[in-house]
């Protein structure tokens, strides 16, 4: 999928812009506090409904009552319009001026993967932000994940609420924890072969990257750490005792973790600033090639703030491969003299100052 022109009304520092992205590679650049974040940011939010980093109000720009970002993206073959407004009150996402109702239903019709400097946290931060990066994408993929994950959610807050009472007025009679453990049983199941699956499918493809940007030899792997595995139902029946006396579920996938080992080791305890960059990059080619397979059509790669800490040599590799695959990408920089000259004449050039982007024709395509 290729984004022809986009449209921003009132999103962030962005009063009116209109702008028409090439097909292939697309450099945004400009100073620090300029708008170059705020305009990635504003294609993953027509994506996917939210944005990553704030609240929904926090898009609309200062003192205006509603934001709206439109685009024409050519989907295989066919060119469509999508479109989110977003105002104090709520949102509303079109396809082709047709409302959709629900935003379950909208989501994953446009993909997009995003690179952002935040993602550097998650080889060593909490397992929260590694479960919703994941999450992301197999519900942009599969709507039967992201309908499993809404009902898991929904009977483990029941589960929680019953256990809460439970905790303060003990009673001997769990005929409703059992009908309730039954049923979460059923849909952490589900959750739990989903992620399997995709992170083997992941692990497999990214091993083969993080040494392609590395240029070492060094084994990749990328690892599921459920919280429970065997027999989920018999696992949290064994475990009455302690949910009850903490009045939560304390095992499932809302408590599962990943893992990336390098070269056998865990990537939590040693990986340097640069490695966790390349071990997250090695992860959104592998996600990009995954929603291909998926979809049969390539997702968006949104790039932020990724060249200036790569080596020389590591970031012609990675952009020398984004030309080679044909894919939009859209990367965000602060000035042309960190891009290589070559690459910069097969790409399209935009500058930004103070939420105006206009086309660089002077050093792009
Ligand atoms: N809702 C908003 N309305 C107007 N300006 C905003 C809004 N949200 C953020 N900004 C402004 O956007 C600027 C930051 O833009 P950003 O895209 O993060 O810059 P960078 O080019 O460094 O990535 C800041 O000056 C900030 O004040
Ligand atoms: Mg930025």
């Amino acid at each position: 999928m290729k984004i022809q022109q986009i449209q921003l009304t009132d999103y962030r520092n962005y009063t009116k812009q209109s702008l028409a992205l090439g097909t292939g590679l697309n450099f945004i650049l400009g100073l620090n506090g300029e708008g170059k974040t705020n305009f990635l940011e504003s294609i993953y939010v027509l994506g996917l409904s939210k944005s990553y980093r704030s609240e929904d109000v926090d898009l609309i720009r200062f003192q205006s009552d509603f934001t709206k970002i439109k685009a024409s993206i050519s989907m295989k073959d066919n060119l469509q319009e999508m479109s989110i407004i977003i105002s104090e009150i709520g949102k509303k996402v079109l396809v082709n001026n047709q409302e959709i109702k629900r935003l379950s239903d909208y989501v994953g019709f446009l993909n997009v993967v995003l690179f952002a400097p935040e993602d550097l946290n998650l080889v060593k931060g909490s397992p929260v932000g590694r479960r919703y990066f994941f999450d992301i994408v197999l519900g942009q993929v599969d709507k039967t994940y992201l309908k499993d994950l809404s009902d898991f959610k929904y009977v483990l807050k029941q589960r929680n609420e019953l256990l809460k009472q439970m905790q303060f007025h003990p009673s001997k009679d769990e005929t409703l924890l059992d009908v309730i453990t039954e049923q979460l049983a059923l849909s952490m199941d589900k959750i739990i072969q989903a992620r399997e699956k995709f992170i083997a499918n992941i692990s497999k493809r990214a091993s083969g990257n993080y040494q392609f940007l590395t240029t070492k030899n060094e084994s990749f792997t990328l690892t599921y750490l459920p919280s429970i595995s065997g027999n989920v139902l018999q696992s949290l029946k064994s475990r009455y005792k302690t949910d009850i006396q903490s009045g939560t579920t304390n095992y499932g996938p809302h408590r599962d973790d990943f893992d990336f080992i390098v070269a056998d080791k865990s990537a939590k305890g040693h990986a340097s600033q640069g490695e966790q960059r390349l071990i997250i990059l090695a992860i959104d080619l592998a996600l990009i090639d995954y929603i291909f397979d998926q979809k049969n059509d390539k997702p968006i790669f949104l790039l932020d703030d990724v060249l200036s800490e790569l080596d020389t040599e590591k970031q012609n590799r990675l952009l020398n491969y984004l030309l080679s695959t044909g894919g939009q990408a859209i990367i965000t920089a602060t000035g042309v003299l960190e891009i290589n000259q070559d690459i910069l004449k097969q790409s399209k050039v935009f500058r930004v100052v103070k939420g105006y982007i206009k086309e660089d024709l002077k050093h792009g395509q």
